[in-house]
């Protein structure tokens, strides 16, 4: 039974006639959307055809995939406050500039400076074995023996309340369901854990997939509880943990790292392709330039950035001027608490109501689908509409949400004050196969999945910058 049919017999005992005829996206929009303007964004046929074709098979055709492989080769992963982050943005200035665009501006702020040092799991009963670990954001360290102490597997936040865990370490082992349903045993297990007097954390990888590869991430300490040092482990070594466990066999483990932290400063990157009618307006197409220090940070979020990257480049090559403002940003230290988008969202607090559409694309640079829109309902389906374009390219989904909502990590800071904006959707069914590991390189990524994901993206962005009408919030 759909949701829709559930509607009608349940409100017809209520209010009988209001849910019978739930109405379609495409009903609903057509009422909304004027004759005119369907046509007028119909008549972005060509452009968006000349733009994907050129991305796709003329003169920028692997340029994406090229260029990511030489920054992620070149400067590895960027860590927030690194020098590697740093020089990294340089290069981006640089390239941008050998493209005739020098509207370009960095803006400083401080963001923490994490640095991972030797970290070792010795699982020391019932038998001598290493366990893969990495240390997630800005865990402490252990004293230099390590932590030695016997395991309590935890299966949920629940059951932890139920416990005794003083003097343990807790290891959580929640099955991957969603990474957002998932994602607080990270974020959140060594504060709880420690709440409880456990001496040590350990994560059970959030990922559906493992080839004994931890995965890493941030976490966040609460002020008035102990920072106890957290890591993630590997699916394989905390499914045997807690088998063992489950057993009734005493599992105990040394646990040993190092790690410190201060403050560096960074900067966000500004790179404006200025608007031909309404300079002051702004169509933002964004990924973050920071990574974790593991893999070299191509998947998440290299793609995004050089999409991002893509957009002002392709319109400037092909002279195409939309009359809004196409500016892309490179966000920092996204990876450490999004510390470069409150920034932004701060400084320009007095001027955001002239950001017309916000993009962002940090979930994977696989083939696109299409967008997940936040704004009103106008503004959807005006997005919609948009999106029928792209059928050729099979990206033309639209997946609603509300306004205010988030739809992206950085741009929920901003669209959570009611900005309309997009996240990019694409075959990204994997993406948490390599999320945050040793194993986010160059070789999760495709030529010509990136040809289109920079055809959609760079497309998309000109028609909302060039439309008569802004987006409606
Ligand atoms: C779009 O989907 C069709 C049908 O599945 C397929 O033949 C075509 O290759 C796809 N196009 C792209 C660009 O992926
Ligand atoms: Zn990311």
């Amino acid at each position: 039974m759909n949701l829709l049919q559930y509607c009608s017999i349940f409100v017809l005992i209520v209010v009988s006639a209001n849910c019978k005829n739930v109405p379609s996206v495409e009903e609903v929009c057509s009422k909304l959307l004027s004759k005119d303007l369907k046509k007028e964004i119909s008549s972005y046929k060509d452009v968006t055809n000349e733009i994907i074709k050129y991305v796709r098979e003329g003169e920028f055709k692997g340029v994406t995939y090229d260029e990511l492989a030489k920054f992620v080769d070149t400067f590895g992963p960027r860590p927030s406050g690194s020098q590697e982050l740093e020089d990294s943005i340089d290069y981006m200035i640089e390239i941008t500039k050998k493209e005739g665009i020098h509207d370009i501006v960095t803006e400083e702020l401080e963001v923490p400076h994490w640095v991972r040092g030797e970290e070792k799991i010795t699982m020391l009963e019932p038998r001598t074995k290493d366990i893969a670990l990495l240390g997630l954001g800005k865990s402490v360290s252990t004293p230099t023996e390590g932590i030695t102490a016997e395991v309590v597997v935890i299966e949920d936040f629940t059951e932890l309340e139920t416990k005794s865990v003083e003097g343990k370490i807790v290891v959580y082992v929640p099955v991957f369901t969603t990474y957002s349903d998932t994602v607080p045993y990270r974020s959140q297990g060594a504060a709880r854990a420690a709440e409880r007097g456990a001496v040590a954390s350990l994560v059970r990888s959030i990922t559906p997939f493992s080839i004994n590869s931890p995965h890493t991430g941030s976490q966040y300490y609460e002020d008035d509880v102990t920072k106890i040092p957290t890591a993630a482990i590997s699916l394989e070594d905390a499914d045997m943990i807690k088998r063992l466990y489950e057993r009734g066999e005493k599992v105990v483990l040394n646990v040993k790292m190092t790690s410190t932290l201060d403050t560096k400063i960074s900067r966000n990157t500004l790179v404006d392709l200025k608007g031909s009618g309404n300079p002051e307006k702004l169509v933002i197409v964004s990924g973050h330039i920071d990574s974790w220090d593991v893999g070299q940070g191509a998947m998440d979020d290299g793609g995004g950035l050089f999409i991002s990257w893509a957009a002002p480049v392709v319109l400037k090559r092909l002279n195409l001027i939309p009359k809004r403002t196409i500016r892309a940003i490179f966000w920092t230290t996204e990876e450490l608490g999004l510390v470069g988008a409150y920034d932004y969202e701060e400084r320009h607090r007095a001027e955001n109501g002239n950001i017309n559409f916000i993009m962002e694309s940090d979930e994977g640079t696989f083939s696109p689908t299409g967008l997940e829109v936040s704004g009103n309902q106008m503004a959807r389906c005006i997005v919609g509409e948009v999106l029928k374009l792209f059928k050729s390219i099979n990206a033309s989904t639209l997946v609603e949400k509300g306004e205010y909502a988030s739809v992206g990590s950085d741009i929920g800071v901003l669209t959570k004050t009611g900005i309309p904006g997009a996240g990019l959707l694409n075959e990204n069914e994997k993406y948490f196969w390599f999320h945050h590991t040793e194993g986010d390189t160059m070789n999760v990524e495709s030529p010509e999945e990136l040809d289109l994901g920079t055809a959609f993206w760079t497309a998309a962005a000109y028609v909302i910058a060039d439309l008569s009408i802004d987006i409606p919030r």
